[in-house]
């Protein structure tokens, strides 16, 4: 119980009495909801899909071993910073215990509630595709695809509460969010969330997933992620049939909205990206950043060996958005060179816009592929 500054007296807490704001916000959404006559499959792929994701349906209190709570030693010892196996460094292995639980609890529950949102948003654009989309089979898959993202909702929130308070959503991730929820074109929604959010995510939870040794954040992420797999698949399987139909307008409309969504996310100078509060966040669990950095940096040539060693693929958007967008026909030249450009100022070197063009093909099967260690 707290203690009254002025009187040094207990006070009971008093959240549930205290009238707050409502803690909701609102975005404008305005779309076609699309009937199709046709009952009969038309898209087998989706068709499968759907068929897929009903018999892999799984129960976030059943399925998962909430007792067992977090196991706080595996979690801060297997931390990674996005994709960076910090914990693997003798910059890390050198702080005190409870310093490096604090750092991981604190910039995970930053990162874990960004992926919280993330499924807000998916929640609701799945719901949308359920009218949006002109094609029974892939109103079918969206409506199980919405039940998907309610348990990941679910979970990630579940999960974020053992950590830390719920951190706020970063901006560059609402207006992500924003602008896929108020698209009225139902190609942009699949590009936006499908393609590149989940993409995004599919490649971090997968990340997360095979660097961590936590058992409770292991198996929820294994579930979570066999479902994104699913929901990446069907972006994959439905623009791939829709682009080679569309003129070069609407195919250079939906490249741009690839990138933007993209840009939202990871461009340092777009002011949205999640670096500076991950730095805040470290300097609150009582380590210098800058310091921290350097120190870091010094040991590249060992967490360079390990990414290698664990078959890291070269970050969510080089390694999984832009082989997306080139298998659904979504990569002509002219967007190639946005990415480049993109690539060189944030990395800070020209050759980071090769990035941008080294082919790199999409795993084949991709449920396989998120459990798998390369
Ligand atoms: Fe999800
Ligand atoms: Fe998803």
């Amino acid at each position: 119980m707290p203690a009254d500054p002025v009187t040094g007296d207990d006070v009971p807490r008093t959240e549930a009495t205290t009238p707050t704001a409502p803690r909701t916000d609102a975005v404008k959404a305005s779309m076609e909801a699309v009937y199709d006559w046709n009952y009969s499959p038309e898209i087998d792929e989706l068709r499968t899909l759907y068929a897929n994701g009903l018999e892999r349906q799984w129960i976030a209190t059943r399925d998962l071993d909430w007792e067992r709570g977090i196991d706080r030693g595996a979690f801060a010892r297997t931390f990674s910073l996005a994709g960076l196996p910090v914990s693997e460094t003798d910059f890390w292995k050198s702080l005190p215990e409870s310093t490096r639980w604090e750092v991981a609890r604190r910039s995970s529950a930053f990162l874990l509630s960004n992926f919280l949102h993330g499924e807000q948003g998916a929640l609701m654009v799945a719901g949308q595709l359920v009218g949006a989309v002109p094609h029974t089979d892939g109103k079918f898959y969206a409506a199980t695809q919405t039940l998907d993202e309610a348990r990941h909702v679910e979970v990630f929130a579940a999960y974020v509460r053992l950590l830390d308070d719920v951190h706020e959503i970063s901006p560059g991730l609402k207006r992500l969010l924003d602008n896929v929820l108020a698209a009225d074109d139902w190609r942009r929604k699949v590009v936006g969330m499908q393609v590149v959010a989940e993409g995004l995510a599919l490649y971090s939870f997968r990340d997360m997933r095979n660097g961590t040794c936590e058992p409770l954040l292991k198996q929820l992420l294994t579930l979570v992620a066999r479902d994104e797999a699913r929901h990446t698949a069907y972006g994959i399987k439905y623009l791939g049939r829709i682009v080679p139909t569309l003129d070069d307008r609407d195919r250079a409309d939906l490249e741009d909205f690839a990138f933007e969504s993209s840009r939202l996310l990871i461009d340092s100078r777009a002011g949205t990206s999640m670096r500076e509060n991950v730095l805040e966040i470290w300097r609150g669990a009582g380590i210098d950043p800058i310091e921290a950095m350097g120190k870091l940096a010094q040991e590249r040539e060992v967490l360079g060996r390990v990414m290698q060693r664990s078959g890291r693929r070269m970050g969510p958007v080089s390694g999984f958005v832009i082989p997306t967008l080139r298998a659904i026909g979504l990569f002509s030249e002219r967007i190639a060179d946005h990415f480049a450009e993109m690539f060189s100022a944030n990395f800070r070197s020209p050759e980071a816009g090769n990035l941008a063009r080294m082919a790199q093909d999409l795993p084949e099967d991709l449920e396989a592929w998120v459990e798998g260690a390369d």
